[in-house]
């Protein structure tokens, strides 16, 4: 594994960046989720207003043209969701103010991709520091696309939101920490740990909170199976998968957390989980179904 490595180091500029700035002017930034979790309704908007057209220049029967009328207004509301409530491109609010109250700390991100949630911390906790990890690898490329650099795509984020001066990219497993036990003031994950398998999950749990300090937050945040989610995009995005928080929870307290808050956002399940002082398993937790 790569050693901690400071930020500053020199990065080539993606060659993707100007198109990126052009299309997310607004906020500098791009996260760079494939298009279609914002804009993939517009063409079925299109398509349902043209087969409308042409329905009534050509006087289709009326369901045909209710039909087409449910799919414009479904598509349309879809839109709206996704690209204004969801806003998977946009800049994250953290979704608990009790997550680091202190605001100061070494904070963990893992998981940190092209640095959504390390940005979202280091804005909302200005006087913490963060390292943003990843393992920058097959995964990475599934979401992000192709690109120079994952770490330069990373770098130029958290230099666009101008905190990298606080930030230190690290390439790393979260299944093997490359970190001292109790090394973090709190930790935060979003939309990570539920890329891996069962066993992978159970390990990437027991590493945070072995990094963590005794008392530390950890900010778990997930796929939520949700209204919100069903009603956008149905089974499209699988990881959502079945797992809500009876399956989460007995995980997260066999690895040492104390589940302290837990809630939803618009295609989102998060936890808020505190380090035991000591790591000792809780009985039959390890024994819920995979
Ligand atoms: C959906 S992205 C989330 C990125 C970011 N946290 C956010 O909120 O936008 C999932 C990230 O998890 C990373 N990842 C997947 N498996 C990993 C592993 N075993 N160790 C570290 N990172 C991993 C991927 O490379 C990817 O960047």
């Amino acid at each position: 594994m790569e050693p901690e490595r400071a930020v500053q180091a020199p990065f080539r500029r993606n060659s993707a960046e100007l198109g990126s700035m052009l299309l997310f002017a607004n906020t500098q930034l791009n996260f760079g989720y494939p298009w279609w979790l914002s804009y993939g309704h517009l063409p079925i908007v299109a398509l349902a207003l043209a087969l409308l057209a042409l329905g009534y220049a050509r006087k289709w029967s009326r369901g045909a043209m209710i039909v087409l009328g449910v799919l414009l207004l479904w598509s349309s509301a879809a839109f709206v969701v996704t690209r204004f409530v969801m806003d998977i491109n946009g800049r994250g609010t953290l979704p608990t103010e009790s997550f680091l109250r202190s605001g100061s700390g070494r904070v963990l991100d893992i998981g940190a991709g092209t640095g959504r949630s390390s940005i979202m911390v280091l804005e909302s906790r200005p006087h913490s520091t963060l390292v943003a990890s990843d393992l920058f690898g097959d995964s990475f490329e599934q979401h992000f696309g192709p690109g120079d650099s994952p770490q330069a795509r990373l770098l130029a984020n958290l230099k666009k939101a101008g905190v990298e001066q606080r930030a230190t990219i690290v390439t790393a497993d979260m299944r093997k920490l490359p970190f001292e036990a109790g090394a973090f003031d709190a930790i935060v994950s979003a939309y990570a740990v539920d890329h891996l398998n069962s066993e992978g999950i159970n390990q990437a749990l027991a590493e945070a909170a072995r990094v963590l300090k005794p008392g530390g937050d950890f900010l778990l945040i997930l796929v939520g199976k949700e209204p919100w989610i069903q009603f956008t995009f149905g089974p499209l995005i699988m990881h959502a998968g079945t797992r809500g928080p009876e399956w989460w929870t007995p995980r997260l307290q066999n690895a040492g957390f104390q589940v302290v808050e837990q809630g939803t956002r618009p295609a989102t399940l998060y936890f808020l989980a505190r380090r035991s002082s000591d790591l000792v398993s809780v009985p039959g937790a390890d024994r819920v179904s995979p």
